[in-house]
């Protein structure tokens, strides 16, 4: 069975490749199948494999019934479209939701439910032409939907790739700060993603783009580049809909915002992943991330000032009680107590090891509670707070 779902996938790709170069010569737009008979293409071979390639897909249980007569030329259509879709759909991850909350999992089961109104159709060939014409439509729905599927993966591996081009970057970044004689890295290879986080800040609307991994990121460096990246996009939004504070370039927000957390390299992997509380000591090394990352960012781009205050005092607040300096209120620049919002926020959309990821609306509520008693500007609180598009979320605030 599996040599012969093999073989239908080759069938297939020809289909496809067929009906590719078909369309670039401007000919119709379902190739013609010719099955001379005894070639395996009956009915029967080609509904039962195209199951067994659906249950490949969605790894669940899809119930074909063999049927004795042959193919017409409408069904072969059919079933070769649904399989050209069925194998689009093969290359996806499971349950990737689209814009419009459809998944290849609802994409598999409704292809599914095609492949058996064929095996099921009646003989009588006007009844079938109407059915094939219904069953027409559902494809040209499902040939969007597995359109939209691909558009949503790419968007998201794309997403991923400039993640990981963000950990290895502060990976490097750290490691060429502690190797003597090393000279400062190339900045321009941060340039692509400040770019991909502006595009997504200034296309989606304000939650997609985030990137929120759905268990807790077993790696520091992965683990700082996904908050450097929400941080980054969050505070990209905030400056579109707002302003840059004090004049800021756009840029050099989202570089902040990328690079706020480098000097967390410089904590243990031990004592990241330790579970018991942490001593004075360790506590006092953490802290220590922030002069870390600035001076990182002194010798690796000397004239980004307003990004190096960002990264330095993003942990203080305005009643004082912060690090490294406890600065008060206005001594904070402005900058960087927009980072302190939106670190705030972002770090617990994160799931960690001992918590799950929290809401956006209890994330945002938790900053508004800290505003309250003096932890955070109550400006920068309402104005990432103001982000939320839906009235019915803002509400729910
Ligand atoms: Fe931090
Ligand atoms: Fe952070």
């Amino acid at each position: 069975m599996a040599r012969e779902s093999g073989m239908l996938l080759e069938r297939i790709s020809r289909l496809r490749k067929g009906f590719e170069e078909a369309r670039a010569r401007g000919q119709a737009m379902v190739p013609k199948i010719g099955t001379p008979a005894g070639t395996g293409l009956e009915r029967p071979a080609v509904v039962q494999a195209l199951g067994e390639l659906l249950q490949n897909v969605s790894g669940s249980e899809v119930d074909v019934l063999p049927s004795p007569s042959y193919l017409t030329h409408g069904m072969r259509q059919l079933l070769s479209r649904a399989g050209q879709i069925a194998e689009r759909l093969h290359w996806l991850t499971a349950d990737q939701a689209t814009s419009h909350g459809l998944t290849k999992g609802s994409a598999v089961a409704a292809l599914g439910a095609i492949v058996r109104s064929v095996a099921t159709l009646p003989n009588s060939v006007t009844v079938q032409d109407l059915r094939l014409e219904g069953l027409k439509v559902q494809l040209m729905l499902l040939e969007q939907l597995a359109e939209n599927l691909e558009a949503s993966q790419a968007h998201c591996n794309s997403r991923k790739r400039q993640l990981m081009v963000l950990a290895r970057l502060l990976g490097d970044l750290h490691a060429s700060a502690q190797l003597e004689g090393n000279g400062p890295l190339e900045p321009c290879r941060l340039e692509p993603v400040v770019a991909m986080v502006l595009e997504f800040a200034r296309r989606d609307t304000w939650r997609e783009g985030l990137w929120i991994p759905a268990e807790a990121v077993n790696d520091t460096a992965m683990m700082i580049a996904a908050d450097g990246w929400n941080v980054a996009l969050v505070m990209a939004r905030a400056c579109l809909r707002h302003a840059c504070p004090n004049g800021v370039e756009l840029e050099e927000v989202v570089l902040a915002g990328l690079v706020h957390d480098v000097g967390m390299l410089g904590v243990p992997e031990i004592q990241m992943k330790q579970v018991e509380a942490w001593s004075a000591t360790d506590r006092g090394v953490m802290e220590g991330h922030a002069r870390l990352g600035a001076r990182l960012l002194e010798q690796w781009l000397p004239g980004a000032a307003a990004a190096r205050g960002m990264v330095l005092w993003h942990h203080e607040r305005p009643d004082g009680t912060g690090y490294p300096d406890g600065l008060l209120g206005a001594e904070i620049p402005e900058l960087a107590r927009l980072g302190a919002v939106t670190d705030m926020v972002c770090g617990l959309l994160l799931p960690r090891s001992n918590r799950p990821a929290t809401p956006w609306i209890e994330a945002v509520r938790v900053a508004v509670r800290s505003a309250e008693v003096g932890l955070l500007d109550p400006k920068w609180v309402g104005v990432v707070a103001a982000l939320v598009d839906s009235p019915d979320e803002r509400l729910a605030s």
